[in-house]
């Protein structure tokens, strides 16, 4: 459409991020739904590769974001949706995939070894097996996941031009990884930090059950490239959800836990390092947190109301000397069993 106010869907209108500028050398990428990018290229990859055909059935584990996107997508596109998750989806959610015409399947036993993220990818295989013709996404190893992110990385140097840093929490590995990818073809020296939380076994913390959600994992994604990685910081859920608070108090960017997460990091940074431009990312709106992240009484319940963030983090040498507060450690883009000194599982 030639209108720039007119867009041919709602995708079009939401996919791609609001770069704003937070501090004199600190932008954050403020996304709606930061998933639509990788779902919607994953999707586009699969339909042009035959793949995918008109009324297949498309099925995926997530636990959120990734799953309300390919609800939106295959709701616009008439593919069925079934999305496979565990009892901690939010019921708001849940309904808001429902009524986009998906199915909601929860499982409700984890695994012994992975926990729950386990036992959702064990139903979805059966789901697979029974539905022939249907297709995965697969975002923790899908190659496409990180690959969305090229227009991403395209739009930060339009926008913000020379980048030194790049801040981003990691899930499934898609958006960071590929993100600094790309973005290291025009500035090899990008200095990239991940942001974890501490419970997750993505960067060798022993696994444990977490209230920030959306970043972490009980298992080691594909797409998580270990050697992408200078610096790696864990923050408690208590932290980021401050820190979410206080981005929207000082900037009045109502955005989601990991944001905050991002944010309180990378903040941090780009006050230690006022010579560098900073790009942090920003994943989802603040809306589906209201009645937790944005909730005081829900904070208290939960003993995760903080009134003030640490000055800096604790800087550790080995990753399971990260305990219940905001820690560190130079990666160095070394692989996993480098820094952890043992392979991932064992
Ligand atoms: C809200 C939110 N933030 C951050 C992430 C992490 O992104 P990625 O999976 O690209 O590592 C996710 C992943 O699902 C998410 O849902």
């Amino acid at each position: 459409m030639k209108n720039r106010l007119a867009y041919d869907n709602i995708i079009d209108f939401v996919e791609l991020p609001k770069i704003i500028k937070l501090d004199d050398n600190l932008y954050g990428s403020a996304f709606f739904l930061m998933k639509l990018m990788p779902a919607r290229f994953i999707l586009e990859r699969a339909e042009r590769e035959g793949i995918l055909k008109p009324g297949s059935l498309v099925a995926e584990t997530t636990s959120g974001t990734f799953g309300l996107a390919l609800a939106m997508l295959c709701s616009l596109k008439s593919y069925k949706f079934i999305m496979v998750t565990d009892p901690v989806v939010d019921d708001a959610l849940k309904r808001r995939i429902e009524d986009l015409g998906a199915v909601v399947e929860i499982v409700q036993k984890p695994a012994d070894i992975g926990g729950y993220q386990r036992s959702r990818l064990d139903k979805l295989v059966e789901i697979l097996k029974k539905n022939s013709g249907s297709f995965c996404p697969s975002q923790y190893e899908n190659t496409n996941n990180p690959a969305g992110y090229s227009k991403f990385a395209e739009i930060l140097t339009e926008s913000v031009g020379h980048i030194d840093c790049l801040v981003g929490t990691v899930g499934s590995g898609g958006s960071v990884c590929g993100t600094s990818k790309y973005l290291r073809q025009l500035f090899p020296d990008l200095h990239v930090v991940g942001v974890d939380t501490l419970g997750s076994v993505i960067f060798g913390q022993p696994d444990q059950k977490r209230l920030l959600r959306g970043l972490g994992n009980s298992l080691w994604p594909d797409n998580v490239d270990h050697t992408v990685f200078n610096e790696v910081h864990w923050v408690s859920a208590a932290e980021a959800f401050l820190a979410t608070r206080m981005l929207h108090r000082k900037h009045a960017l109502f955005m989601g836990g990991t944001s905050g997460a991002a944010y309180m990091v990378a903040k941090w940074w780009a006050e230690k390092n006022p010579c560098k431009i900073v790009v942090c990312i920003f994943p989802d709106e603040g809306y589906r947190y209201q009645d937790t992240i944005y909730n005081d009484r829900w904070l208290e319940e939960n003993n995760v109301k903080l009134d003030k963030l640490p000055n800096n983090p604790i800087e550790v040498k080995n990753p399971i000397d990260a305990k219940a507060q905001w820690s560190c450690i130079g990666w160095n883009r070394r692989d996993y069993e480098n820094v952890v000194g043992k392979h991932k599982g064992t």
